[in-house]
């Protein structure tokens, strides 16, 4: 949520800060804006996306080796130019930009209105310009005794950067619970708050921490807490290339991200499962594995589609490994004073690894002194760190902000862990073990089977692209299918859906459905098929139009639904792994279909870092 960017060194700032700003407008594209300095502060910003800040410095002074950008999802204030970062303070001393938010910003601008501040914006940032400002003029102290001073009478969350134009030698920056990573080049450094602007530059970074302020020189990095205590900075080695952030010829990422899932779900499993589908082997979990089999309770906690992923993991994990879950959002699960033992496991799944809801309902669990497990996608993010224990996803960079690979990634995760823990446990059998993981293991050679009807599932969105409402149904695992396939049409379409249990459509959907509603039923091969052959009969007897996800070969269902799309055979416990695939390209088509931005819908973000 809101992208952040800077660069100090010899190079001129601003392509490095646009190319930047480009690279995140997955995170945020409300607004963006730069601010760059040479003799003096020039700040550029402008509602819209990047092309339209690029349009508006045509011609302006754009030179300087030094610079801050910021791609905007707005959270106080509209998205408008005022309300775009950078903010500048009031005598135009420094210049901010800041992910997260400030929580007793109010407080803070009365009291700097009644010392004579007055404010442009609507923002919080505007306010601690203005708070850094004050600090620096009356207190007679320098950038970063101000910055860090100001940081300490602020309530909230923050990832930021600012430049003083008094000392143009540096970028101070510093982050509570909104990530900030630092990129170390030859007498040059980059900052973002994630690696994607700055891997075509460096592969060494630093990730700062709660509490940290980064004092940052061409050619000198000072790491110390907000109260001046010094760090030794930690130097890690990214592990990512430029080819996994660029589009690769798709059109969209999103389609290059649904095509990329035979590949990003074999990455998930490889080194995992054994070459003979004997046994699998999760590194991450090894420090709390026997907390994990003996656990009586495993709480997960996500948010959007990764919620979705952890209603299947429930469904798994129950069934496979034969231990009690709850499934639970992030932002409930804090704010109703849950009942958390100390022999909980709270798993924590998450593409980005920093959602704020999820982040905090880990901080509620962790000081209730349960065992928190995270399945994460970005490798260093905040939930991977604050967690005790876990198993990275793997599935590469994901950037469109409608999630696809990551749900298929986090789900082959949950599958492997209810093997592993049902296996450990004694609920399962050898060679039903091994039988399952080989079914695992064929996944991706099945998901590129259904890839290659891509152009038949194009000819039915065509079909269906001017509908107004959806309807998704799906029973036992095909259910939390059901809820994320609504969800993918309504993310990048605007078209409404909903998910719904298939039998429950009985006690109310079904007064919707008329010969305007097409209704999406999974409805594959699985213990719940004759039911669902019942449920698809009510929706034609009241002249619904039927969309049906069924098992190859299917003979009844194709004579009764308007559409089939067909899937491989699997075992039932992986088959939303293929399932998902359809309803994944039928939203996408839809909503190319219907104009949509489908990398980047309106009002969406990546990453959601405020609660
Ligand atoms: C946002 C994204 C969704 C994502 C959700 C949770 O809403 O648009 O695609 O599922 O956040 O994000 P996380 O990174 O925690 O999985």
């Amino acid at each position: 949520m809101c992208g952040i960017v800077g660069y100090i060194g010899d190079k001129n700032a601003y392509p490095i800060l646009i190319n930047g700003l480009k690279r995140l407008e997955y995170r945020g594209y409300d607004s963006s804006g730069i601010s760059l300095l040479n003799s003096r502060l020039n700040c550029y910003k402008k509602k819209g996306k990047v092309s339209e800040l690029e349009g508006l410095v045509e011609g302006k002074d754009i030179s300087g080796t030094i610079g801050i950008g910021h791609t905007r999802w707005a959270t106080h204030g509209e998205p408008n130019d005022v309300n775009a970062h950078p903010h500048t303070s009031m005598n135009g001393t420094f210049t901010i930009i800041h992910n997260g938010i400030i929580e007793n910003y109010t407080s803070l601008r009365d009291r700097l209105i009644s010392r004579g501040y007055s404010f442009k914006s609507e923002t919080d940032t505007e306010v601690l310009a203005n708070l850094i400002e004050f600090i620096y003029s009356f207190g007679k102290v320098n950038a970063e005794i101000a910055v860090r001073l100001a940081l300490t009478k602020v309530i909230g969350a923050y990832g930021l950067v600012v430049m003083c134009a008094e000392e143009p030698d540096k970028l101070i920056a510093a982050r509570k619970s909104s990530p900030l990573v630092i990129g170390i080049g030859e007498g040059e450094y980059f900052l973002a708050s994630d690696a994607t602007p700055i891997i075509e530059y460096t592969d060494r970074v630093i990730y700062l921490n709660n509490d940290d302020v980064a004092i940052i020189k061409k050619d000198e990095l000072i790491l110390k807490t907000i109260q001046n205590n010094k760090l030794e900075p930690k130097i890690e080695k990214l592990n990512l290339g430029l080819s996994e952030i660029e589009k690769g010829g798709y059109d969209h990422f999103m389609l290059k991200e649904i095509f990329e899932q035979p590949r990003s779900i074999e990455d998930t499993f490889r080194g995992r499962i054994a070459a003979d589908y004997s046994s699998i082997h999760l590194g991450g979990l090894f420090s709390v594995e026997e907390k994990l089999i003996a656990a009586k309770r495993i709480i997960i906690i996500g948010c959007g589609t990764s919620w979705h992923a952890g209603l299947l993991g429930e469904y798994l994990l129950e069934d496979i490994a034969r231990v009690s879950v709850e499934v639970e959002y992030g932002s409930e699960f804090r704010y109703r004073n849950p009942l958390i033992f100390e022999d909980d496991i709270v798993l924590a799944i998450s593409q980005s690894g920093e959602t704020a809801d999820t982040l905090s309902a880990i901080q509620l669990a962790k000081d209730k002194g349960a065992t928190v497990i995270g399945i994460c996608n970005v490798v260093g993010s905040s939930i991977s760190r604050e967690t005790h224990a876990g198993v990275y996803t793997h599935a590469g960079p994901e950037i469109g902000v409608a999630s696809t690979k990551a749900f298929t990634a986090q789900v082959t995760v949950l599958a492997m862990m209810s093997l592993f823990m049902g296996s450990k446990k004694g609920h399962i059998e050898a060679k039903r073990y091994s039988e399952l993981i080989k079914e695992l293991s064929e996944i991706p050679s099945k998901i590129e089977k259904i890839l290659k009807q891509n152009d038949k599932f194009l000819q039915i969105a065509k079909k269906y692209q001017d509908a107004t409402n959806f309807l998704y149904l799906g029973r036992g695992y095909s259910f939390p299918v059901a809820l994320e396939g609504a969800l993918k049409l309504k993310e990048i379409s605007y078209i409404h859906a909903e998910g719904y249990p298939a039998a429950e459509m009985k006690h109310g959907p079904i007064a919707l459905i008329d010969k305007k509603m097409p209704v999406v039923v999974i409805a594959t091969r699985d213990d719940s098929y004759e039911k669902i052959v019942s449920n698809i009969q009510e929706v034609k007897a009241r002249k619904g139009s039927v969309i049906a996800i069924v098992t190859e070969g299917e003979e009844i269902i194709s004579g009764m639904a308007d559409y089939t799309m067909e899937i491989p055979s699997t075992d039932q416990k992986l088959m939303a792994l293929l399932s998902v695939i359809p309803l994944q390209l039928i939203a996408y088509h839809i909503a190319v279909l219907r104009g949509c931005h489908v990398d980047q819908p309106r009002n969406l973000a990546k990453s959601v870092t405020v609660e």
